[in-house]
């Protein structure tokens, strides 16, 4: 059977599969990009899945002290219990559903650490955290927090119960996210049961990607399959994105659907720190190195 392309739809560009890693103090990440295959997806420069894993008493592992420069840490904490501290003096604790967007601008050290009861009980751990490109104007900001507590992020039904979604950034099923972004970001958190689609409007000139947590769905105006652990980025030839999750499917579909408008400029990049030059780049390790991004004071 051909397949005729509804007007507007997207179609699939790539599906990659996750590479796991280890990031922090030891703990592993499934990272669909950046690696070989995708340096980055203007504007996002990282994405990492942490878990779902069931761990152990004492299992937990974080990530200690570390600097950002130049663009923004987004971290989603689906189930389990983190604190956090940095130089600035802020500290807090993000508890399952909880979404930190940090901007880290001209420079931050920070600790992302299990919360000391989650460690030693131990628990489901599942989270993502997101890496945000900053235009060229906004890499020196002041670093700015939303932290966005779960029951504040807005969640959408459908009429039929099979589609649910949380708002974390831009809007989707009638309802707009809380956090407000330095340049146009969607970030929806989809589930879907078995039986269940979606057409997600998207502006134009967004790029946009879906990671896929839990189950396999059909994507895109070619209805591809994709599956757990695999990133779906869609081609900019739409204003719509389409996703299902067949009738014959055992379990839901879960996914992330990620946008934004591609920056266009220069990406330097050097583990914590993004830019748009090397002597930036050199800058920000001169200037982390000298203390000048500062250090968490206990
Ligand atoms: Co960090």
């Amino acid at each position: 059977m051909t397949q005729i392309k509804e007007p507007n739809q997207r179609s699939i560009s790539d599906i990659v599969t996750a590479k796991t890693t280890v990031e922090g103090d030891g703990f592993t990440v499934h990272r669909p990009f950046p690696n070989y295959d995708v340096r980055d997806f203007d504007p996002f420069l990282l994405l990492d899945e942490m878990g779902p894993i069931i761990l152990e008493k004492g299992e937990a592992k974080g990530a200690s002290a570390h600097p950002h420069r130049g663009f923004e840490t987004v971290t989603y904490v689906v189930d389990g219990s983190f604190e956090h501290r940095d130089s600035q003096g802020h500290s807090g604790n993000l508890d399952s559903g909880d979404v930190q967007w940090m901007t880290a601008g001209c420079g931050i050290v920070h600790s992302e650490m299990p919360e000391k009861e989650f460690a030693q009980k131990g628990g489901r751990l599942h989270g993502f955290q997101l890496w945000v490109n900053l235009p060229k104007k906004d890499k020196m900001m002041n670093p700015r927090y939303q932290e966005i507590p779960s029951k504040k992020i807005p969640i959408a039904q459908s009429n039929d119960g099979k589609v649910r979604v949380k708002v974390i950034a831009g809007q989707s099923m009638g309802k707009k996210a809380v956090i407000d972004t330095k340049t146009p970001i969607m970030y929806l958190h989809f589930f879907l049961q078995p039986g269940a689609q979606i057409t997600q409007e998207i502006p134009n000139n967004f790029n946009a990607f879906a990671y896929i947590a839990q189950g396999q769905g059909l994507f895109g105006a070619e209805q591809k399959l994709a599956k757990k652990e695999q990133a779906v980025f869609f081609k900019n030839d739409g204003n719509k994105i389409f996703f299902s999750n067949p009738s014959n499917a055992t379990e839901s579909l879960e996914l992330l659907l990620l946008g934004g408008t591609p920056i266009g400029e220069p990406v330097k990049r050097s583990g914590p720190f993004v830019m748009n030059t090397e002597e930036e780049l050199e800058q920000a390790i001169k200037d982390f190195q000298s203390g000048a991004m500062g250090k968490i004071e206990n």
